[in-house]
Formats: structure tokens, C-alpha cells, sequence
């Protein structure tokens, strides 16, 4: 087995992913999750993921724009976190993160949440809840000190997002407030913060 794969026994069910392993145990995310009659396991992607999650987002989304953008991020965007819910064999769910900047904070590592799908027949099982979690531990893990998303303002708070403009922070796009949201993982990271967050490039040209 290789060293990047690890089984779990957590609460007596079993769990396995294929992301940086040790310090996933002990995380809130890592649950054992059930979905119509068969676990999902939450793991990082790999490349012969590509063409399912080029599929899932399409079929979450109805339109190739948001999988184009993965496939863009994947190549043009460093460091990205990427990972797949995997159920009976089949991709079911992805969840990107890349880096974003803040103007006048060039020393602050900000990730940005973008984009996320679960394929609609398992939508609303927890799915993109846990996608969620361990992405965020995982962007913990590279030593983001804080993560961004442009999103639906009733989702996103319920893994600790609050509207950026607590933090001083705003999106680059003209978007109503409630909708860009921000997140500290390092407490404090974005206290005395101001200033406008910028995507990758990538996301103006798909
Ligand atoms: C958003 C998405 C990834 C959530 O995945 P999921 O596996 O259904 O998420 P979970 O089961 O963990 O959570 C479901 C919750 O998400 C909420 N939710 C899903 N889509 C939503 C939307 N468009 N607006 C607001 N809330 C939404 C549901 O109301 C549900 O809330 P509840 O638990 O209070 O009932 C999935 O609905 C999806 O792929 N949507 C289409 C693509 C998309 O919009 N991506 C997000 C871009 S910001």
C-alpha cells in the first residue's frame, strides 16, 4: 500500500484517503460518511480523475464553464488542493482551491474556494460539507492563513465564513456583499487586513 494511503477504523467505520494522511486524524470533517447504501471516501484527485470531474461539474453546473476553469487551475494555478468524494468507484463530488491575493498583503497565503460540485442525484447527503472541511484542513496543512469563496451566503457560513467585509476585505467582482465571505485559519490572520481580493488569472479568461 502506499504511504499516502491509510485506513482508518475511526468510530469503528472505515475511512481512506489518498491526502496527506497522519494529521487527518483527530479532524472534525473526518466522519464516516453514508450515502444511499454505500461510504464516500474523501481524497485527493488524481489524474485519472480528470475526465469524471471534467463530467461532475458539467452536470452540477449544466454548462462546461466551471470544469474548464478546474481543468485551467489545475495547470496555470500553484499550490491547488483537489479533492474528489469518491462512492462505489464513481467521482461524485470535487472541490478546488487556489491561491488569491490581497492587494497590499503579499505575504498573506489566501486561498480561494472555487469551484465545488456534487453530481445533483447525491446532492444534500453531507457530500459537499465534508469536501469542504477537508479541503480547508488541507489548505491549513500548506500553510494558508486564511480562505475566500464567492458563494451562496446560507451555505458557506456554516464552516465559519462570515462576509469579507468583516474582515476589510472585499471581491474584485461587483458582487453584493453577502456573497464574498472569508475565513481565518490561522486566528487573527486577517485582523488589520483591507483591500481587494484578486483570483487567479485564469478566472477571467474561461
Ligand atoms: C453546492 C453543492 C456543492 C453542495 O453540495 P451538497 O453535497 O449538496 O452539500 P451538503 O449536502 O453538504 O449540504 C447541503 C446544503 O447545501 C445547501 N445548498 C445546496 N445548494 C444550495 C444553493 N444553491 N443555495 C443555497 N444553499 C444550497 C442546501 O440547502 C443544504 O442545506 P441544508 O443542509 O440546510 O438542507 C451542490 O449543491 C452543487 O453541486 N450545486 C451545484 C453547483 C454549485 O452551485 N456549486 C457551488 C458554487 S459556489
Amino acid at each position: 500500500m502506499p504511504l499516502t494511503r491509510f485506513i482508518s477504523f475511526r468510530h469503528n467505520h472505515l475511512l481512506q484517503s489518498d491526502v496527506q494522511t497522519d494529521s487527518l486524524f483527530g479532524t472534525d470533517w473526518a466522519r464516516p460518511l453514508y450515502v444511499t447504501g454505500a461510504f464516500v471516501l474523501i481524497r485527493g484527485e488524481k489524474e485519472s480523475d480528470r475526465s469524471a470531474v471534467h463530467a461532475l461539474n458539467v452536470s452540477a453546473f449544466k454548462t462546461s464553464a466551471e470544469a474548464d476553469l478546474v481543468d485551467a487551475l489545475r495547470e496555470q494555478a500553484t499550490p491547488v488542493v483537489s479533492l474528489v468524494a469518491e462512492r462505489s468507484g464513481a467521482v461524485v463530488g470535487h472541490i478546488l482551491f487556489s491561491p488569491v491575493t490581497l492587494e497590499g498583503n503579499p505575504g498573506l497565503k489566501i486561498m480561494g474556494l472555487a469551484p465545488m460540485a456534487v453530481i445533483p442525484k447525491y446532492q444534500r447527503n453531507g457530500i459537499g460539507s465534508a469536501l469542504v472541511r477537508a479541503g480547508l484542513e488541507q489548505c491549513k496543512q500548506l500553510g494558508a492563513s486564511a480562505v475566500v469563496v464567492l458563494g451562496h451566503p446560507e451555505y458557506y457560513p456554516r464552516f465559519g465564513f462570515a462576509p469579507s467585509t468583516r474582515f476589510g476585505i472585499r471581491s474584485e467582482y461587483n458582487v453584493p456583499e453577502e456573497v464574498f465571505m472569508a475565513m481565518e485559519l490561522e486566528p487573527g490572520s486577517l485582523r488589520g487586513t483591507s483591500g481587494t481580493v484578486k483570483y487567479h488569472a485564469v478566472f477571467s479568461t474561461v
